[in-house]
C-alpha cells in the first residue's frame, strides 16, 4: 500500500512555474500585510429608475459600500438588490515608504462575479470566477510613502459559458434583469477581504504537501517553490506540532518521516480532532532569515473502492449539511460571528461535514475546518449547470484549478465535488462530466470526486466517472412533504439503486433535516 500511494504522490508535487505568489497570506515575521478593507466609494455604472416612478423614489443611498460585503441588500431600493451589469467601487489607501525594498502584493478574496481592477490608473488585473481568491505584484504600480487610488469594476452578468450559468433580460418597466434556474439569491460585489502585503525579493511562492501513513510512521511528501532563487539561497525546513515544538529539521529532500505521529482525525472519530503540524518553510540568504511561510497540514489518508470511503483505515459516515454563506445585510460577505455560530451549531448537532454548496466558502471557514476536523465536501460554483459548451468546460475546469490551489493542503477536504444538479440525463453530460474528472484527477489522486446529483439513476449519464455517487433528493420537502414516515424506504432503496448502476459508495448529498 504505502508504494502504492507513495509514487504517485512525489509525481504530483511537480509545480508549473511560479511567479504568483499563489499562498494565502499568513502571519510571518518576514511579511507585512495592509488591510484594504473598511468603506470604499461606490457607484452602480447603470442604475436604472423602473418606468413611471414617482420622484420620491429616487435613490437617496450613501455612494459608501463595505468591503467585505455584498452590495445587495446594504442600500434602500429593489433596482440595486436586483442591479445587473457593472458596479466600480474605489479608495485611496497609503503605502508606507519602508516597503520600497519589498515586493509588494494585492490579494482579492473573493469578488462576485468578474473584477477588473486598476491603480493609479495603471491595469493590474482582471478575474472572472466568484467565491475564488485572486492576486498579482503591484510592486512597480505603488508609490511609495504616497497616496495611491484603486479603482474596481465589479460585474455580475452570468451567460451561458460562466459558472454558474445565467442570463439577462430587460424586464417589463425596462430594467435589465438577471436571470439564473438556481433557487437562492446571487448576490455580488467584494465579498470577501482586501489585502497588500509584502515579499522579500526571492520569496516562497508554492507549498504543496501530501502525507502518507506506513506502520508507526507519518510520511510528509512536501514540495516548496521558491520564485527568484539565487545560489545564495537556503531552504530550511522544519516540522512543528500543535505546541509549536519542532518535531523535525531538513534541510534538503522531500520526504519526512515522522514516528508515531498525532493523525488528522474528523470531529465525532476521535476525542482530539483536527491536529494540526506545521510546517515551516524559512528561506536564508547568507544565512539571513529573509521570508519564512508556516503552512499548517495534516497527516492523514483517505481510501475508497466500491463500498467505503475510509480515513486513516477507519470507514467514514458522514452527517452534515449543505450549507450556504449568507447571512443578513452582508450577503455572501465574509462574517466571523456567523461563521462561529454555524461552527457551534454543527458541533451541537453531533455532525462532522458539509457540503459548500453551492460555490467554495471564505478560507476562515476552511481554516476553521482544517482546525476542528470537520471535513469538506468542496464544491466548484457549478450550479445547475444546464448546457454544455466548450467554453463552459474551459472555465468549469478553470475553476477546479483555482480551488484545487487554494485548497490543495487543507486536511479537512475529504471530497471535491465537481457540480450540484447539472442537467445529467443528456447524454452529452458524460463526455462533459469525462474531461471534468480527468481534469481535477491530473491535479489531485488523492481525494475522491463526486457530484450532487438530481436526476434519477435510470437517468443519470455522470456517475460512471465519479468515485461516489451523491445524490440530492426533496422527499419530505417538495415531495411527500411532511410524510416523514414514508420517506426512509423510499430514499434507502433509491441508494440502493444508484449503488446497483455504479457499484460506487452513495450518499445523500442533500434531504431534508428535522
Ligand atoms: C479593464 O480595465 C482596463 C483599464 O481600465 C481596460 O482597458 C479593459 O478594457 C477592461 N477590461 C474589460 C474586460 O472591461
Ligand atoms: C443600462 O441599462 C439599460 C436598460 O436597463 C440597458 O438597455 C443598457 O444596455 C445598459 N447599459 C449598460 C452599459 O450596461
Ligand atoms: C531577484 O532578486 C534580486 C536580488 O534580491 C533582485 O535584485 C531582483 O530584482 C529580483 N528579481 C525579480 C524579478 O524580482
Ligand atoms: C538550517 O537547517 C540546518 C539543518 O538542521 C541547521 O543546521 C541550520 O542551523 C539551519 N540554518 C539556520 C540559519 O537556521
Ligand atoms: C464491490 O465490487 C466487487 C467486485 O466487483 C464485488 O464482488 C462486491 O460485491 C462489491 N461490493 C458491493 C458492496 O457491492
Amino acid at each position: 500500500m504505502f508504494l502504492r500511494y507513495f509514487i504517485p504522490a512525489i509525481f504530483l508535487l511537480c509545480f508549473q512555474t511560479a511567479t504568483l505568489a499563489l499562498l494565502p497570506y499568513r502571519p510571518s515575521p518576514t511579511r507585512e500585510v495592509l488591510s484594504l478593507d473598511g468603506l470604499w466609494n461606490f457607484q452602480p455604472d447603470n442604475l436604472t429608475t423602473p418606468l413611471n416612478t414617482p420622484q420620491v423614489n429616487v435613490n437617496m443611498d450613501l455612494s459608501l459600500m463595505p468591503v467585505p460585503s455584498s452590495y445587495n441588500d446594504v442600500g434602500t431600493q429593489t433596482n440595486l438588490r436586483e442591479y445587473a451589469g457593472s458596479v466600480t467601487y474605489s479608495r485611496r489607501f497609503f503605502v508606507p515608504e519602508s516597503w520600497k525594498d519589498k515586493r509588494v502584493w494585492i490579494r482579492f478574496g473573493s469578488v462576485c462575479y468578474s473584477a477588473n481592477v486598476t491603480i493609479n490608473g495603471e491595469y493590474v488585473i482582471e478575474h472572472s470566477i466568484g467565491h475564488l481568491p485572486f492576486g498579482t505584484e503591484v510592486t512597480q504600480i505603488v508609490n511609495y510613502g504616497n497616496e495611491n487610488f484603486i479603482k474596481v469594476v465589479v460585474d455580475n452578468i452570468l451567460t451561458d459559458s460562466t459558472i454558474p450559468q445565467g442570463g439577462t433580460y430587460i424586464s417589463e418597466n425596462g430594467i435589465l434583469t438577471r436571470t439564473y434556474s438556481f433557487d437562492f439569491f446571487d448576490y455580488s460585489g467584494i465579498d470577501r477581504s482586501v489585502i497588500l502585503y509584502t515579499t522579500s525579493q526571492t520569496y516562497i511562492d508554492d507549498i504543496a504537501i501530501i502525507t502518507e501513513i506506513s506502520g508507526n510512521y507519518g510520511i510528509v511528501s512536501y514540495s516548496v517553490s521558491i520564485s527568484n532563487q539565487s545560489e545564495n539561497t537556503i531552504l530550511n525546513v522544519t516540522i512543528l506540532n500543535e505546541n509549536r515544538e519542532v518535531v523535525k529539521t531538513i534541510s534538503d529532500g522531500q520526504t519526512i518521516y515522522i514516528e508515531n505521529p498525532n493523525l488528522w482525525w474528523p470531529y465525532t472519530m476521535h476525542e482530539n480532532p483536527g491536529y494540526l503540524y506545521t510546517l515551516r518553510a524559512d528561506l536564508l540568504e547568507n544565512g539571513k532569515l529573509i521570508d519564512r511561510y508556516d503552512q499548517p497540514f495534516g497527516i492523514r489518508v483517505l481510501q475508497w473502492n466500491n463500498e467505503s470511503f475510509t480515513i486513516n483505515s477507519k470507514p467514514i459516515y458522514l452527517t452534515g449539511f449543505g450549507k450556504h454563506e449568507d447571512s443578513d445585510f452582508r450577503g455572501k460577505g465574509t462574517d466571523l460571528p456567523l461563521f462561529i455560530k454555524d461552527y457551534n451549531l454543527i458541533r451541537w448537532l453531533g455532525a462532522n461535514s458539509y457540503r459548500t454548496s453551492h460555490y467554495p466558502y471564505s478560507e476562515e471557514l476552511m481554516d476553521l475546518a482544517d482546525q476542528l476536523g470537520i471535513m469538506i465536501i468542496n464544491e466548484v460554483p457549478a450550479v445547475n449547470l444546464e448546457i454544455y459548451g466548450d467554453e463552459l468546460l474551459e472555465n468549469h475546469k478553470k475553476s477546479f484549478t483555482e480551488l484545487y490551489t487554494r485548497d490543495k493542503n487543507r486536511p479537512s477536504v475529504v471530497i471535491w465535488s465537481c457540480a450540484n444538479e447539472p442537467t445529467t440525463q443528456y447524454t452529452e453530460s458524460g463526455p462533459y462530466f469525462e474531461k471534468i474528472v480527468a481534469h481535477i484527477k491530473s491535479l489531485d489522486i488523492s481525494r475522491p470526486v463526486t457530484a450532487a446529483i438530481a436526476q434519477s439513476y435510470d437517468d443519470d449519464n455522470a456517475g460512471y466517472y465519479l468515485d461516489i455517487i451523491s445524490f440530492n433528493r426533496y422527499q419530505g420537502w417538495y415531495e411527500n412533504t411532511g410524510k416523514l414516515d414514508e420517506i426512509t424506504n423510499l430514499i434507502i432503496s433509491e441508494a440502493e439503486e444508484w449503488h446497483y448502476k455504479y457499484n460506487k459508495p452513495v450518499m445523500i448529498s442533500m434531504r431534508l433535516i428535522l
